[in-house]
């Protein structure tokens, strides 16, 4: 059994990131979430996926240009359906109110655009205020935002997020555990094509858990669950609740 970890919430039924696609996973009982984080002008932590809101909402420009305020001025879900028009973007905050029957918290730092760190510390701070700290899991593609929250907390558990383009790859590829400990690593959330059983295994033999992306396909799922992974990450969370638990 893999935990079923939903990504962006159920967005093939609401807008992605947003609070109706989490509370639609949470009607399907997943084991978690997996969010996408970025800081406003203002310094407030919310839940998008790209750095600008020009793909999902009826606004323009980058999130780091804009204020809360003004972020919760646009609309988040008229984009996907107009049932969802007026939809917000979610702050971290309330994101993590939705999160306590979790079994595993999945924030992943996205890049700021001046390459500021500052994300990384905020969520984890956040999360200790809200009493979540033991079940989030901190995912980047930068190594500097997972340094960062391990600079805020040595117990972060962090996971190196990696596909076959990233710069990382080789390197993991040749050594896994190497990286994963001189990274001091807590996981590898890699493109589930990158994935095979022998890098599970050899990750596992290390204590070192593997999170594969984006798992879509029950053929992936069934066959990732066989091979150990310990999380699917997927934006089908009903089918991989069906596979993993029946
Ligand atoms: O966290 C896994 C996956 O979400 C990484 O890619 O672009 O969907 O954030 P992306
Ligand atoms: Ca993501």
């Amino acid at each position: 059994m893999s935990l079923v970890i939903s990504h962006r919430g159920a967005n093939r039924a609401a807008p992605e990131n947003t609070l109706p696609a989490f509370q639609k996973s949470l009607e399907l009982h997943v084991d978690g979430f997996e969010n996408d984080v970025h800081m406003t002008r203002d310094g407030c932590l919310v839940v998008c996926h790209d750095d600008s809101v020009d793909r999902t909402s009826n606004g323009k420009g980058l999130i780091a240009d804009h204020t809360l305020e003004e972020l919760r001025a646009l609309d988040f879900g008229g984009w996907f359906s107009p049932a969802f028009a007026g939809t917000k973007i979610p702050t971290l905050e309330e994101w993590f109110a939705i999160c306590g029957g979790l079994k595993v918290i999945n924030v992943e730092l996205k890049r700021a655009p001046d390459g500021s760190t500052a994300s990384a510390a905020a969520v984890v701070a956040l999360a200790k205020q809200m009493g979540l700290f033991s079940k989030l899991i901190l995912s980047s593609f930068e190594l500097a935002m997972l340094q960062a929250a391990l600079a805020a907390d040595a117990g972060a558990r962090v996971c190196q997020l990696f596909a076959p383009v990233s710069p990382c790859c080789e390197r993991i590829m040749d050594d896994p555990l190497a990286y994963a400990k001189a990274n001091r690593l807590y996981a590898y959330h890699p493109f589930v094509g990158a994935v095979s059983k022998e890098f599970i295994d050899e990750c596992h033999s290390g204590g070192v858990a593997v999170n594969p992306w984006t798992v879509n396909l029950d053929y992936a799922m069934t066959t990732l669950r066989d091979w150990g992974a310990d999380g699917v990450i997927t934006d089908e969370p009903a089918l991989a609740m069906e596979i993993m638990y029946g």
